[in-house]
């Protein structure tokens, strides 16, 4: 296992591709040993804090059975439930808990907390979801793409939907490993520009092909992998009907839409999806769905991700 560049992970901008292939490796090694018993107790005495200032299922799950199957412990922090509430700064709650724990996660509303975080953190801090990025999903994303497809050549992704944070990351997740990217987002809710600007040079530098569409045929057709994600991420409730007047049902994968993609094309999603919205139930219980191993996957490539910043 190769000791990570960077302490931190802020976003998959943080890793080199070499980093995230030998993090997937890792990962379905794990996966291949995976009896919820481990015998690798490589974290044992060591403490992970999770920091959420909004909900989770999988993050939270998936962060806290690594850390256990690896012999090590967790303490879940609601944001609400820390002095940080009252007004205590991040500064001041960062060197605390540097004090204590040996790692953190922290899910965020704004992405400027993360940096926070970083700065003043004397311990590896990762993003488990803020307004920009959301990169232990992409891993996760890119070990399930890797173990269906068995390699990222010649591979053409189509994202349908939101230029959300799972989106920014997960294009230049893509955009690293050489994948073709064909995304269709309505206009003015691409990615911003500096995210774009990333994911046009590092396709660039792996002469791989990046365009964004208004048509999802256009963006589905021939695609090897095609993935959504809710039009209304946590935060942006107040503009329910206007995303969903947006979205729908122009950017829904449904059945129809997915038949454009390649007989063996998979389907993808974070999860939590909402069916009827952006995903069809067809589409999401069909033969292409991948998200149940794709929300597996994230907990081998936590593990796989706390064995390089702790182990
Ligand atoms: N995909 C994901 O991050 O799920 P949760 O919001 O349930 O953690
Ligand atoms: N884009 C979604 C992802 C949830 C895992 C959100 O931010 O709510």
């Amino acid at each position: 296992m190769i000791s990570l560049s960077k302490k931190y992970l802020t976003s998959i901008e943080d890793l080199t591709a070499e980093e995230i292939l030998n993090l997937i490796e890792h990962a379905i090694e794990f996966k291949k040993n995976n009896d919820g018993n481990s015998s690798n107790q490589s974290l044992s005495g060591k403490t992970l804090a999770l920091l959420f200032e909004k909900p989770s299922t999988r993050t939270r799950l998936s962060f806290e059975t690594a850390m256990f199957q690896l012999g090590g412990n967790t303490i879940y922090l609601n944001s609400n439930d820390l002095q940080l509430s009252r007004g205590e700064s991040i500064e001041d709650t960062s060197r605390t808990i540097s004090l204590y724990v040996d790692c953190l996660v922290a899910r965020v509303n704004s992405h400027n907390t993360i940096l926070e975080l970083v700065q003043n953190c004397k311990i590896p801090v990762i993003n488990g979801l803020s307004d920009l990025y959301h990169p232990c999903q992409i891993l996760a994303d890119l070990m399930t793409i890797l173990e269906h497809k068995k390699s990222f050549e010649d591979l053409t992704l189509a994202w349908v939907g939101d230029g959300n944070n799972v989106c920014n990351d997960l294009l230049i997740g893509c955009a690293k490993m050489g994948i073709n990217i064909n995304a269709a987002i309505p206009q003015s809710y691409e990615p911003p520009q500096p995210i774009l600007d990333v994911v046009i040079k590092e396709s660039k530098l792996k002469n791989s092909r990046f365009t964004i569409v208004r048509e999802p045929i256009d963006a589905v057709k021939n695609a090897d992998v095609v993935v959504t994600d809710t039009f209304v991420s946590i935060g942006k409730e107040k503009e329910d009907e206007k995303r969903k007047s947006t979205f729908i049902p122009k950017y829904q994968v449904n059945g129809k839409l997915m038949g454009y993609s390649k007989d063996d094309a998979i389907f993808m999603h974070c999860l939590p999806a909402k069916r009827g919205q952006e995903v069809t139930s067809d589409v999401i219980d069909g033969k292409k769905s991948v998200v149940w191993d794709e929300a597996e996957n994230r907990l081998h490539v936590q593990k796989s991700l706390l064995a390089s910043l702790l182990g």
